[in-house]
């Protein structure tokens, strides 16, 4: 096998390193956050770092890089207190990657891609239209990453929205059905398969 110490990271080239350590964790989730400044431009943007936090309370969370520059999801999200998640599904990942792009706060990202914003329930931040699984978060807490300025962002599932085939009798999302994409790396867009299901896995 091939073998990098610590110190040959360190010493690789930008790009290599950032392709590398962003692959060897594994697949990551793919959505869009969407998000509104207090005066009303939206916003949305892919981020490949959300994940169950627990269930009872419904709690999700995702890292955010430094926030050394503009960082406008997380403003949005400071001032109103709510973001929502959009699963990414194969028939958006051009879009979806292009919402990475730096537009400044007064841009719309809805505005820049094929994108549509949707409202619904008296939620303020914007849903993705199209999306199949779409959920509706409250601000939390956030937590310093101290080793590399990164922020953990906790976020409350106040609303789950879902395609009507999606749920099976146990309660279960089956992503696939929903084309659901998930992330290699940090820029490759993959369409994974379910191979099984198992019983709650006890000693004997
Ligand atoms: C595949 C992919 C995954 C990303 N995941 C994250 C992430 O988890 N956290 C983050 O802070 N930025 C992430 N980014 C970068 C943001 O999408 C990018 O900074 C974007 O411009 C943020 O938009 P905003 O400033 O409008 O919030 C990711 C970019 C790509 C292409």
């Amino acid at each position: 096998m091939i073998h990098k110490t610590n110190s040959d990271i360190l010493e690789m080239d930008k790009i290599e390193r950032l392709n590398l350590i962003n692959s060897c964790t594994g697949y990551k989730s793919a959505n869009l956050l969407g998000s509104v400044s207090p005066d009303g431009v939206t916003n949305v943007a892919v981020f490949s770092s959300v994940t169950h936090l627990g269930s009872n309370p419904p709690l999700l969370g995702f890292v955010l890089r430094p926030t050394t520059v503009p960082r406008n999801t997380f403003d949005n999200i400071k001032k109103t207190g709510e973001f929502t998640v959009n699963h990414i599904h194969s028939g958006m990942i051009a879009d979806a990657h292009h919402t990475s792009a730096k537009y400044p706060g007064h841009v719309s990202e809805f505005d820049k891609t094929n994108l549509k914003s949707k409202f619904r329930d008296g939620f303020k931040a914007p849903y993705v239209e199209g999306a199949k699984i779409q959920l509706g978060c409250r601000y939390v807490n956030e937590y310093a990453i101290e080793e590399n300025g990164c922020l953990l962002i906790i976020g409350s599932i106040e609303h789950i929205y879902f395609e009507n085939d999606l749920q099976l009798t146990d309660g279960f999302l089956a992503l696939e059905k929903a084309d659901t994409v998930t992330v290699n790396g940090l820029d490759g867009y993959a369409l994974p398969k379910l191979i099984d299901r198992f019983e709650y896995a006890r000693p004997e």
